[in-house]
């Protein structure tokens, strides 16, 4: 039986698929092709490793939960669990498999089938091992630092968008924002993209493709939360979803209600 709070459980398991991947990343290994995963997409072999890592460490220390993981599907590794892991043990595989330096790992707890029901979450950039964490009400920290959005006039405005895969439609909704002489990134990696929002480094971070999964953003979720940010749905609503796999969300983090107004009306100026 485990005795460790569960934001460190999943900070050693990150800590752990560090340790297994850091050297693969970009080597002919990281590719190997095992078939299509529970997410849809095909599972790598850095993807496999990493998974595997998770579910050796909470075995071994016996905790009692279901494993919701991109690749591996559900896993119950209890008959009296107290809740999920939601396991998204690369994000960003394609940067992994070429050897971009922009992946990291997401795990986070949830008590019950609902994103809001988040209780801790843990993204460990794989590039170098840096960590983003937050546990529910104590805040959102980087490594043992307290972080929070940023929140003062930027000097630059870094506003992210993921654009991987969108439709014309879509494309031409943002343009605006393009346009706009505003500084757009998109770097490939969904949690570790929130996390840098979360962390101060982006003003707003854009996803309006109906693509992302759970596992993508369920730690992010939290540490976004927690770190004072706005986190909304396609409506702008507060973001929640079930934890199913067939969920895909949109969503907007935005570090406070000025900056969400302003890139709404440059994409609502297009309707
Ligand atoms: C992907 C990344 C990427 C996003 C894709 C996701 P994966 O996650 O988060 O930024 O554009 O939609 O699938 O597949 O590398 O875990
Ligand atoms: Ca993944």
């Amino acid at each position: 039986m485990w005795n460790m709070e569960i934001v460190e459980i999943l900070r050693e398991a990150s800590d752990r698929i560090y340790e297994n991947v850091k050297h693969l990343a970009g080597t002919e290994h990281a590719a190997g092709d095992f078939g299509i995963g529970a997410g849809g997409d095909v599972s790598r072999n850095i993807d496999i490793v990493a998974e595997k890592t998770v579910l050796d460490y909470l075995k071994e220390i016996n905790f009692d939960c279901v494993v919701l993981g991109e690749e591996c599907g559900r896993v119950e590794l209890s008959k009296n669990p107290k809740g999920y892991v939601i396991m998204d043990a690369i994000d960003g595989s394609a940067n992994a498999v070429r050897g971009v330096p922009f992946f990291c790992s997401s795990l986070a707890f949830a008590t019950q089938d609902k994103l809001s029901s988040i209780t801790d979450g843990v993204i460990t950039n794989l590039a170098n091992g840096e960590t983003y964490w937050a546990s529910k009400n104590r805040g959102s920290f980087f490594n043992d630092e307290k972080i929070q959005v940023h929140n003062k006039d930027p000097i630059y405005k870094i506003v992210g968008i993921n654009t991987s895969g969108a439709t014309t439609d879509l494309m031409k909704r943002l343009h605006p924002i393009f346009e706009n002489h505003n500084h757009t990134r998109h770097f490939g990696a969904n949690a570790l993209e929130m996390a840098l929002f979360a962390r101060g480094h982006m003003d707003i971070f854009i996803d309006l493709r109906d693509k992302i999964r759970i596992q993508d953003i369920a730690a992010g979720y939290l540490i976004v939360k927690e770190a004072g940010g706005l986190l909304l749905d396609a409506d702008l609503n507060p973001l929640d979803a079930d934890l199913s796999y067939e969920t895909r969300v949109s969503f907007i983090a935005a570090s406070n209600q000025d900056i969400l107004d302003e890139i709404m009306s440059q994409i609502n100026s297009n309707d």
